[in-house]
């Protein structure tokens, strides 16, 4: 199984995203601010995974803190939330997240700091565990969307990597894969960072899924040609009214989809939706660097003296949102994520 985030024994263990397709490196972190690091640098990226190594960045605070009182420990945790919580606004699963590692710590006052750190240890666990166990129920869920020999397109990568394991929108992919409904994943290369294909392509390659690799521009041709049945992505944040903040082009793909008539799903675990977003108009949107756009790996592509502008995210109208699939079901609009 792929394990992007492992906790194993005394470290917190990140397979390295950058490293993807051509090297399977794992790194170990002991410091809290080593991984806030690899959050910001994309060493571990996808709103879920996030969520999960800054819960054991959170651990890994409480074991590097020398606090004897349980006032001094929790100062420390304090810290460190609010330096986890710094590195990208976009997916709500980070501050999900360190919201719940830090009520954990909070319930505890009086405690002493070794029974903080063992709890805290074993919250993180769970977050890790319940993401895992969420991804597989929305697998099952979503492939019963899934007609046979689909055809299905996605957009980053919202698999395995980018959660605790399984994924959600390529975990709905591997469910009906299982089931025997895929006939071919349309695997959108996903510019400027190429999530989709240094990272969802290899997860296909190795768990033999049925897929061709496209450039972002082809998807619109595609489905005029009526080669694509259904679209699903994954999610960053959902705001209460569904509309969704997803990688950069995401909305386009969804423009294209409500045209050509093809559904368009997005799967995404209850601890991605933001009920505190009325719409996705206040959802923050991280800018990148530029270098990002300008380079292709080693290869400069535009002047350095080019301005750019790189937007991580692009949020998707609800209006434009056949279905999203959670752990708790399947909801169509208008959405109310309760149940
Ligand atoms: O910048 P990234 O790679 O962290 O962006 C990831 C995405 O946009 C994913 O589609 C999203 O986080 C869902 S992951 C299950």
């Amino acid at each position: 199984m792929i394990a992007p985030v492992r906790w194993a024994g005394e470290r917190l263990v990140l397979l390295d995203q950058r490293e993807l397709p051509v090297r399977e490196i794992e790194r170990r972190y002991a410091r809290w601010e080593d991984v806030a690091e690899a959050i910001r640098a994309l060493a571990v990226r996808g709103a879920p995974a996030i969520g999960v190594a800054a819960a054991f960045g959170v651990v890994l605070a409480a074991r590097q803190s020398r606090a004897t009182t349980f006032d001094e420990l929790f100062a420390d945790i304090e810290v460190a939330v609010k330096g986890l919580a710094a590195t990208r606004p976009t997916a709500v699963n980070l501050f999900w997240a360190l919201d719940r590692m830090r009520r954990i710590a909070e319930g505890l006052r009086g405690a002493t700091p070794d029974a903080v750190r063992a709890r805290l240890l074993a919250e993180a666990q769970a977050i890790l565990d319940e993401d895992l166990a969420a991804n597989r129920a929305m697998g099952e869920h979503g492939a019963a969307l899934v007609p046979e020999h689909a055809r299905v397109l996605t957009h980053c990568n919202a698999g395995a990597l980018a959660t605790a394991g399984f994924g959600t929108a390529l975990g709905v992919v591997r469910a009906a894969h299982a089931k025997g409904r895929i006939a071919l994943v349309w695997v959108d290369e996903t510019r400027p960072v190429m999530q989709g294909s240094r990272l969802t392509a290899w997860e296909c390659v190795r768990e033999g899924i049925p897929h061709r690799l496209i450039a972002d521009a082809a998807a619109g041709s595609l489905m005029a040609r009526g080669e694509v049945d259904l679209v699903v992505t994954g999610a960053d944040r959902i705001a209460a009214n569904g509309d969704t903040a997803n990688k950069i082009g995401t909305y386009s793909v969804a423009v294209l989809a409500k045209h050509h008539g093809v559904p368009f799903y997005v799967a995404a675990p209850f601890s991605t939706i933001d009920p505190s977003l009325a719409s996705g108009a206040q959802i923050p949107i991280e800018e990148r660097d530029g270098a990002e756009l300008r380079r292709v790996g080693a290869q400069q592509t535009a002047p350095d003296a080019s301005p750019v502008f790189n937007p991580a995210f692009d949020v998707t109208s609800a209006t434009l949102i056949s279905a999203i699939i959670t752990e708790r079901g399947v909801f169509r609009p208008p959405y109310r994520f309760t149940a």
